[in-house]
């Protein structure tokens, strides 16, 4: 099988992480934080320990205010809820995921606050000016995806922050899709939070995530209940991490995170980012010359992107694209609306979604080849 359905989540992970996170659960799997006990101290260090290498892997210089949760949807509304205060005004981009556009619905929807979404343009980029333009006196953050899910751009956000930063307003960044795959330095960035998953390019298992908060940004407990500190107290511990963890931590997560981290670092981001960036280059090439395939934003110089591609095949539904990929091809792709309605809204796909291809570490050149010559196939029918 060829599984190009990476940007959804990674597989296969690394070679023996999922065993050697076994293992370690086998030897540490108690409560982390709970207990005196010499097995729970240990337990406690390996998550504190995967705490430090998250906090140096986003340039972050305090690991304690690394929060874990299950993905970077929880970590999004654990941010999103943590700010926003009644009358305020946020900043999004067209770009985003629905685990920032439904939050903010929500809020909006019950009357609390008011959004705005910025374009892009031709190159899927979302422009500085265009976002400094949406700015108000009552707009308490910008919020935007990285990495578009559908098309791939990178934004250009250190630039975006720096606006920002001159307006008094802190930027929020859903790295689901670039982190592991693109360089990311908090402090150099000017983000000032940061909401990852872990089951992505980080390579670790699902069910873990979390939101990495700067000095300066304060976010407020929206979930309480048990941290194993403060025990004799009716209110919630205030320090960081546990005041954005209630209740026992996802243990066999954090630790498969840990190793999946490992070897990002091992393989290092940019090289992964290099190898991923040609073989997309690859697959565009390869699309663009087969008749009746439109590829979605994907001109120019792939190099600054991360290795997701949506296309059509004119006339053909792109459920039964998937269904012909899968059933007579053994290839793995996601088909549909790729949950960023406003993003296929603006490329005129929202009725029928669009074929995604999304790449990882463990693509080779043969995959790619097929998925062309599939795709050649499919269109020629
Ligand atoms: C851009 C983006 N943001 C957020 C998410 C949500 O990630 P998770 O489902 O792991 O919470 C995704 C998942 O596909 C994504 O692509």
């Amino acid at each position: 099988m060829i599984y190009l359905d990476n940007a959804a989540t990674t597989f296969p992970k690394a070679p023996g992480t999922l065993e050697r996170s076994v293992e370690l659960y086998r030897e540490l799997g108690v409560s982390p934080g709970r207990g005196n006990h010499d097995l729970a101290m240990r337990a406690s260090d390996a998550v504190d320990e995967v705490r430090t290498k998250v906090a140096a892997f986003f340039g972050a210089p305090d690991p304690a205010r690394v929060a874990f949760g299950a993905n970077a949807t929880d970590a999004l509304n654990t941010v999103l809820l943590g700010l926003v205060r009644p009358g305020d005004h946020v900043v999004t981009t067209r770009l985003d995921h629905n685990s920032v556009l439904r939050p903010l619905h929500h809020l909006a929807d019950s009357g609390a606050i008011i959004w705005d979404a910025a374009g892009f343009d031709e190159r899927g980029l979302v422009s500085p000016d265009a976002i400094d333009a949406m700015l108000r006196p009552n707009t308490r953050l910008v919020v935007m995806t990285h990495a578009s899910n559908v098309i791939g751009s990178v934004q250009p956000v250190a630039e975006i922050a720096r606006r920002c930063a001159a307006r008094g307003v802190p930027v929020v960044l859903d790295a689901a899709q670039s982190a592991g795959q693109v360089p990311i330095d908090l402090a150099a960035m000017g983000v000032s939070a940061l909401a990852f998953t872990g089951h992505k390019s980080l390579y670790g298992p699902s069910g873990i995530g979390g939101l990495v908060v700067m000095p300066g940004l304060e976010v407020a407990t929206t979930r309480f209940g048990g941290t194993g500190m403060d025990s004799a107290s009716l209110a919630h511990t205030p320090t960081y991490p546990l005041r954005l963890e209630a209740g026992t931590l996802n243990l066999l997560g954090v630790l498969g995170l840990g190793l999946g981290l490992d070897f990002v670092v091992g393989e290092g981001v940019e090289a992964i980012h290099a190898r991923e960036a040609a073989l997309l280059t690859r697959l565009r090439d390869g699309l663009a010359l087969v008749d009746g395939v439109t590829v979605y934003r994907a001109d120019g110089d792939l190099a600054d992107r991360v290795a997701v591609l949506a296309c059509n095949v004119a006339g053909v539904h792109p459920q039964d694209v998937g269904a012909i990929l899968d059933g007579d091809f053994d290839i793995a792709v996601r088909v549909g609306v790729h949950c960023a309605p406003l993003v296929h809204r603006d490329l005129g796909t929202i009725d029928r979604g669009a074929v995604r291809f999304s790449l990882g570490a463990f693509t080779t050149e043969a995959d790619v080849d097929a998925a062309i010559a599939a795709m050649r196939a499919i269109a020629g029918i």
